[in-house]
């Protein structure tokens, strides 16, 4: 792998206290992702999957340990730079695809730029590339309700591309989507990852995990092997969708 590891975990723990309750999620986690890499995190239910991806972007602190982004450290940042380099450096994408109800395809996907205070015409312009970038260029002006699973998902993706991001975190992106439509997202990312971006997911689904070309198990939050996927699934493009009105 080439050059310095995008993101960064040192030695990290992750303690929840909940009243008397003690939860320890993280239990010492060091790994890195380098650039153009396509991983996913696997592990039973509690081991620390999503506690671990909300570390790695920033989302949350560690107990104990480090976080670095680009090879900087982000512990000594304030909550707002850590929140300028997250909207800068990493892509979100969630099970629930997370879409507000009453906006576009194409008003979801602008909605990052909007913080970034960048001119309305030029959020349209980025956000009509992205939806090109997921094949969703004709459903630009449906509402959620209006578009299937997998391809709100893919919507959801195309707001994580519109900042042009470094890497793409997803914290189980085909959970609630059927095969064909979890192939789909697959294919998605397969052919980003192709085009030097760097995917981190977390999925319960060996089949899913095996079209990613690393494999880090977690239990009991710890790392219990890291494995290489030596000739990964190559998934299916979606078909081609209709042009509005077609
Ligand atoms: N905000 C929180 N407060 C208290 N405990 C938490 C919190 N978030 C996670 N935990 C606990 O930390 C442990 C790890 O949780 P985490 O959500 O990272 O697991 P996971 O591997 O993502 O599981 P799943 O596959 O069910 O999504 C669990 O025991 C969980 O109950
Ligand atoms: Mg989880």
């Amino acid at each position: 792998m080439e050059g310095a590891p995008i993101v960064e975990a040192q030695a990290v723990h992750k303690v929840f206290r909940f009243g008397q309750v003690k939860v320890h999620a993280l239990r010492g986690v060091s790994l890195a992702f380098f650039p153009g890499e396509f991983t996913s995190i696997m592990g039973p239910s509690g081991s620390g999957k999503s506690t671990l991806l909300n570390l790695i972007g920033c989302l949350d602190r560690p107990t104990k340990g480090e976080i670095l982004i680009a090879g900087e450290s982000t512990r000594r940042l304030s909550d707002s730079a850590l929140a300028d380099l997250r909207n800068r450096t990493i892509g979100f994408v969630f099970q629930d695809f997370s879409l507000l109800p009453q906006l576009t395809a194409e008003q979801n996907v602008a909605l990052p730029l909007i913080y970034r205070g960048i001119p309305g015409r030029r959020r349209r312009e980025r956000a009509l590339q992205a939806l090109e970038q997921v094949g969703l260029l004709p459903r630009a002006h449906h509402k959620p309700a209006q578009l299937s699973g997998g391809e709100q998902q893919r919507v959801a993706i195309a707001r994580a591309l519109v900042g042009e991001p470094a890497l793409i975190l997803a914290d189980e992106p085909t959970g609630a989507l059927d095969s064909r439509n979890s192939q789909g997202i697959m294919a998605v990312f397969q052919r980003l990852n192709q085009q030097g971006l760097t995917i981190i997911q977390v999925t319960h689904d060996e089949q899913i995990a095996h079209h990613s070309r690393r494999i880090v198990r977690l239990r009991d939050g710890s790392v219990v092997v890291e494995e290489e996927v030596r000739e990964p699934f190559v998934a299916q493009e979606p078909a081609e969708v209709e042009e509005e009105g077609a």
